[in-house]
């Protein structure tokens, strides 16, 4: 489980995170939303080790992480996968090489280890057939004819899928999203959602998401969380989102209005 206890950031005089106090229940999935610049990335940075805070502190199964070393988060990052906001997949490197980053970056050289990775991966995203039907000719073509693509030879919902992937190999305990739907459209927005919700079931993963899209809250969230200037202003079940009396959280269920609310 995470627990976030008042945590706070400021960039110069901008103050982004005001004491920001959140759970993050085990084997759940969490939304996280909120307006462009409410803080989501910063906060999802916080917990993931890329970004310290000023003050306050993040537990992570019940451990102190806040002041972690370097080498520290390092060996904990094992354990997480992140998907980061527009898939951000590098443009040089071929679909085989951005999925297993993560594993190249904690020194696994092993061809085969590598391999049998990115087939699991891929597998689990539906890029590439269940594991059991992996050992015919053809599995073996389209296996390596996917690997060699680069980014720039995919659909938008191609490289979302590629950006999980890279995230569950390893096999990750905490999956981390950061708006995992944002520009694409409504029906490949509807089947990464879907995604989602089976890897977290599948996987028994905890997962965390960050979206602007309240259609995915509705589809996928056991938690959700809102944020608004730094500040969580609600935080609770979807069900409670919507019957929740507060003013804020009227105006943000307004705004981003649901399509079936009209
Ligand atoms: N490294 C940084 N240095 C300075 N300011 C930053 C930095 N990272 C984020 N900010 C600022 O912090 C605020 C919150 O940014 P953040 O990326 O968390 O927003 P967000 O809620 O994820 O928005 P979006 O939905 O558009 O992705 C923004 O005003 C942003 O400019
Ligand atoms: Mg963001």
């Amino acid at each position: 489980m995470i627990e976030v206890r008042a945590l706070s950031k400021r960039f110069g005089s901008h103050v982004v995170l005001r004491e920001v106090s959140l759970q993050i229940p085990q084997g759940q999935t969490t939304y996280i939303i909120g307006r462009s610049g409410s803080g989501k990335t910063v906060l999802l940075k916080h917990i993931v080790g890329l970004l310290r805070p000023d003050s306050g502190s993040i537990l992570i199964d019940g451990q102190e992480v806040t002041h972690f070393t370097r080498a520290q988060w390092f060996a904990l990052r094992r354990r997480f996968g992140y998907v980061f906001q527009g898939a951000a997949l590098f443009d040089s490197l071929t679909v085989f090489e951005n999925v297993v980053l993560p594993l190249y970056e904690h020194d696994v050289r092993d061809r085969e280890l590598l391999h049998a990775e990115a087939r699991r991966a891929l597998s689990a995203v539906g890029l590439l057939p269940p594991l059991e039907e992996q050992h015919t000719e053809l599995f073996r073509r389209e296996y390596e004819q996917l690997c060699s693509k680069y980014p720039s030879a995919l659909s938008g919902g191609m490289r979302k899928r590629v950006g999980i992937a890279r995230a569950l190999v390893g096999a990750p305990e905490y999956l981390f999203y950061d708006e995992p739907t944002s520009g694409i459209d409504p029906v490949t927005s509807e089947q990464i959602d879907q995604l989602i919700a089976e890897l977290a079931q599948r996987l028994r993963v905890t997962s965390v998401v960050i979206t602007h899209d309240l259609v995915s809250v509705f589809r996928v969230a056991q938690r959700v969380a809102l944020l608004e200037e730094g500040r969580i202003v609600f935080d609770g079940s979807p069900q409670e989102l919507l019957s929740s009396p507060e003013p804020i959280v009227q105006r943000f269920l307004e705004r981003y209005r649901l399509p079936w609310a009209e």
